[in-house]
């Protein structure tokens, strides 16, 4: 029954590019203020591609509190699957995406503006181009497919897409942890990572976690002339320089007392079938990172590290004179923005209460130091030895004409490990990245073949989950 979805589906792909180029127009950035209306009118365009594609009771959940001013999560659902033919009820599947994007600045590295989406040798570049607008409309288009060739779909299907992922994902955890019944489902689909590489069908398994935190340092009660008072008066952002530098090793690894305490390694089984993986070092070095030397704990692999070990990095540096020019003060205060990535075992409350603990130790005489989280989330492994997993590792392997792959991304997704631990349910990550689709960074882009391929992918899968005969368990390991 997915050829007709198939067919439709590829018949109507130029139009389906067309609408992902109107979502990619509204810039929806979560995180900026002045972005708070663009961000809403994201949101109304997929909840009318939803009504469009003939989901149901579709509508905008407000996630603002007193706590929290949020922006708003889109919702649908279509609960009618008819029962297989020995009266089982058919599973829910719950479809996860983010329509919020992040900055798009520095605006003058991109070779056509950022909300203005521009196709160029198979690839459309825009903000938010792969993560997540346009794997995003994968998720619609592909319900779009099966509803107008069908009628109905395979299986039953929820959709919360969210606009808040990029700044943590407040709004989405509250509502799971509010009303997770409404959320109600077997398993959850999420497209929002990448493929290990260009043609190879890919399931992401696991997941950092991250703890975003700023630190703040303050000396002398004003800033003041650094001729004057300099030799004397503490500088703030030397003391953070010291605090950063003593947090990480240059061999890598953070100096945080306990830091690494509980973490979980990954399997032998998981170890062995990255080894296997067609990785080289140098070329990613090169092409990807574009660095003289790859740095951090070198005895692990590059994967390992990226996947599998916890990091601190610093994101910036707010305060003082940052201007053209020159200008001699010595700042009363500095901040720098500092976050970890955590991996299964490491708890984002403990990890904050020993960095603090330990800033708080090593801070130099002279400054107070602050340190306050803006945003958390839990590292995440999903299990692979479930039918919603086969499923996706078939649809997959049919759509690309190739084997999948299982592989672990260095990304924080907060809600999915609020899928697994409140709503217990597995999660299946089937995302259609590419490394180079520069995600976060100037000129971001989607590979339209992995658009198109993507919305097969999806309807595919629901056809598997919701096919009578079992889905075979397939082998990985
Ligand atoms: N889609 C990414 C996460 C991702 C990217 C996972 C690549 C796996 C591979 C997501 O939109 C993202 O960027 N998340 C943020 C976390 C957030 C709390 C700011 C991240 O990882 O920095
Ligand atoms: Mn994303
Ligand atoms: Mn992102």
């Amino acid at each position: 029954m997915s050829e007709a979805a198939v067919g439709y589906a590829r018949e109507q792909g130029t139009r389906f590019v067309e609408e992902l180029k109107d979502l990619l127009r509204i810039p929806s950035v979560s995180t900026a203020p002045e972005h708070v209306e663009d961000v809403r009118k994201a949101a109304e365009f997929v909840a009318e591609g939803l009504r469009a594609a003939g989901m149901e009771h579709v509508r905008l959940i407000e996630t603002t509190s007193d706590a929290h001013k949020g922006h708003p999560l889109v919702y649908a659902d279509w609960l009618h699957a008819e029962p297989a033919a020995d009266g089982k009820a058919k599973p829910t599947v719950l479809l996860y995406g983010h329509y919020d994007v992040q900055p798009a600045e520095p605006l003058d590295e991109w070779k056509s503006p950022p909300f203005e989406p521009e196709v160029r040798d198979g690839n459309i570049y825009a903000r938010g181009a792969v993560d997540d607008k346009g794997q995003m409309w994968m998720h619609v288009k592909a319900l779009e497919s099966v509803m107008k060739t069908e009628g109905k779909l395979p299986v039953n299907v929820r959709v919360i897409i969210e606009g808040e992922e990029e700044v943590g994902g407040e709004g989405i955890a509250a509502f799971v942890r509010e009303h997770g019944d409404q959320l109600k489902a077997d398993a959850a689909l999420v497209s929002d990572t990448e493929m290990f590489a260009p043609e190879l069908p890919t399931l992401c398994v696991g997941l950092r976690g991250m703890i975003y935190t700023e630190l703040e340092a303050r000396g002398a009660a004003t800033d003041l002339h650094s001729g004057m008072y300099g030799g004397a008066a503490p500088n703030p952002f030397v003391a953070l320089a010291q605090m950063i530098a003593k947090m990480k090793r240059e061999d890598g690894r953070i100096a945080i007392p306990g830091f690494y305490d509980g973490i979980e390694e990954p399997t032998k089984a998981e170890l062995e079938a990255w080894r296997k993986l067609p990785f080289d070092e140098e070329e990613y070095r090169k092409h990807e990172v574009g660095s003289t030397e790859l740095t951090g704990e070198t005895m692990f692999s590059v994967l390992e590290r990226t996947w599998a070990r916890p990091t601190m990095d610093v994101h910036g540096m707010p305060g003082g004179f940052t201007g053209a020019g020159a200008k001699t003060v010595i700042p009363a205060r500095a901040t720098a923005k500092i976050s970890f990535r955590l991996v299964p075992g490491m708890k984002p409350e403990a990890t904050f209460a020993k960095y603090k603990r330990f800033v708080e130790e090593i801070c130099p005489k002279g400054i107070q130091v602050k340190v306050s989280m803006i945003h958390s989330g839990e590292p995440i492994v999903v299990s692979t030895d479930n039918r919603y997993v086969h499923a996706a590792t078939q649809a997959m392997a049919e759509v690309f004409g190739k084997e999948t792959v299982f592989i672990r991304g260095g990304g924080s997704i907060p809600i999915v490990g609020d899928f697994v631990r409140e709503l217990g349910i597995p999660t299946v990550m089937m995302g259609f990245g590419l490394s180079d689709d520069n995600l976060h960074a100037p000129n971001e882009k989607f590979h339209l073949a992995n658009f198109h391929r993507g919305i097969e992918s999806i309807v595919m899968f629901l056809d598997r989950v919701g096919s009578d005969k079992p889905v075979s368990t397939g082998s990985r390991d």
